[in-house]
């Protein structure tokens, strides 16, 4: 090559650099705090192959919490935040402050779950895409109900007794911080999830789909009554103030025989430094009775992009990337969170690693009215949550709490859910 070709190629090749990096975006992307390491390893491909790069803020790891703290954001229009990890419940109540990704799927949609895209699009708008399912399920001690031989339960009254039984004799083994139960008893929307799998469980229900008030009902009465019978005797009092990672702490730790969680817990209890590794079953969320049906609470965490955000294209790749069969295959086989992407139910190595895609649990979950009550949904659960704590606290009768309930739940939905 002469000296001028040489000169110009060299110069073709600063000008391709140059605009590499005038087109390379630093992209801000708030996250749970426990899924942030797992969303980091799943995006280092991504950002090698576009050039983007991604600093993570941590929201809370508490649902409620972490919904003020977004509204707070949106409600300012702050463009600062690219890309938010949003709740199942939330597209209805953010979705004004959100883009809508349909102009950027290219139909990448088409390959989720159809009910999943659905919760995730309002009014024809597609305000986030999901990145995992979740469902309501039990872990328990594989290791102590072999050791005193009590059969897996099936019914919350057979769950009760087997608690109770595994945490006595425990207990009297030289174990005295033994409970047998632990789930999300604070007053936040961890508690309507476990609420409502007790009272669905039961036969009974909050609202139904066409957005009729059902709570005040003898099934509930009887679910929560059973619930708050639990709290001091096999469950620790410190339940009240417990979302999942403290129910987790105890689980983990060695220190209860069941515990109601997301199929996350899993592959934690499952990891090297976890004191109970090799020693966790899973089952389904118990029945109120032998004919009633198992209830896992629907969950689900999806990614949005901030309508305000100065970088929608490359926040849009980003969404997409890591809810792409791809990405979301990575993200659920490290965390062991149920897929949405459909191919992914029949993926081998998905089924191997990970039992809860083949506990089917995805099957059997009952939504939360989030899409039925719309703006008001937060309301709703936040009264919900509360009279649910008042039962489980001793501060209030179930039959008269849930009267209570109706009452104020009647005066929230004046003038329609929407
Ligand atoms: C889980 C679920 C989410 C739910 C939350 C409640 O993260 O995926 O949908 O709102 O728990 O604590």
């Amino acid at each position: 090559m002469k000296l001028k070709q040489k000169i110009v190629a060299a110069m073709a090749v600063v000008v391709l650099c140059l605009s590499g990096i005038a087109s390379a975006v630093e992209l801000k992307l708030y996250c749970n705090p426990i899924e942030e390491p797992y969303l980091r390893e799943c995006l280092k491909d991504w950002e090698a192959q576009t050039g983007h790069s991604v600093t993570f803020m941590a929201a809370t790891d508490s649902s409620t919490d972490t919904l003020a703290l977004y509204q707070q954001q949106l409600a300012a229009g702050a463009h600062e935040i690219d890309v938010y990890q949003v709740d199942s419940i939330w597209p209805g109540m953010l979705a004004n402050h959100l883009l809508d990704l349909l102009p950027y799927s290219a139909d990448r949609e088409k390959l989720h779950l159809p009910s999943v895209i659905d919760s995730n699009t309002v009014k024809g708008r597609l305000v986030s895409m999901p990145l995992f399912v979740d469902a309501g399920m039990m872990l328990y001690r594989k290791d102590l109900l072999e050791k005193y031989d009590v059969p897996v339960p099936v019914t919350w009254g057979e769950l009760r007794d087997a608690a109770r039984t595994v945490m006595d004799r425990e207990r009297e083994a030289g174990n005295p911080k033994m409970w047998g139960l632990v789930f999300q008893g604070r007053a936040y929307e961890g508690l309507t999830c476990c609420a409502l799998e007790w009272i669905d469980s039961y036969g009974g229900g909050l609202i139904d789909a066409d957005g009729k008030i059902i709570i005040n009902s003898e099934q509930a009465t009887a679910a929560l009554a059973e619930a708050a019978s639990w709290v001091g005797t096999i469950t620790p009092e410190g339940v009240l103030n417990y979302a999942e990672e403290e129910a987790r702490g105890v689980f983990q730790s060695g220190d209860s025989v069941f515990m109601r969680n997301w199929p996350y817990a899993w592959a934690l209890g499952q990891e090297d430094n976890s004191p109970i590794k090799g020693k966790i079953g899973i089952m389904p969320v118990p029945k109120g009775s032998v004919d009633g049906k198992t209830s896992g609470c629907l969950g689900s965490w999806g990614l949005a992009v901030n309508k305000y955000s100065k970088n929608h294209e490359a926040a849009a790749d980003l969404v997409f990337y890591l809810t792409g069969p791809v990405g979301q295959k990575k993200f659920c086989l490290m965390t062991s969170h149920i897929p949405s992407v459909i191919s992914l139910f029949e993926d081998e190595e998905m089924k191997n690693a990970n039992p809860v895609v083949i506990l089917d649990l995805f099957m059997n979950t009952i939504p939360r009215p989030a899409g039925i009550t719309g703006t008001k949904y937060n309301r709703v659960s936040n009264e919900f949550y509360n009279a649910v704590h008042a039962i489980l606290s001793k501060g209030g009768e179930p039959a008269a709490e849930l009267q209570k309930l109706e009452n104020t739940l009647r005066r929230v939905s004046w003038g329609g859910w929407n």
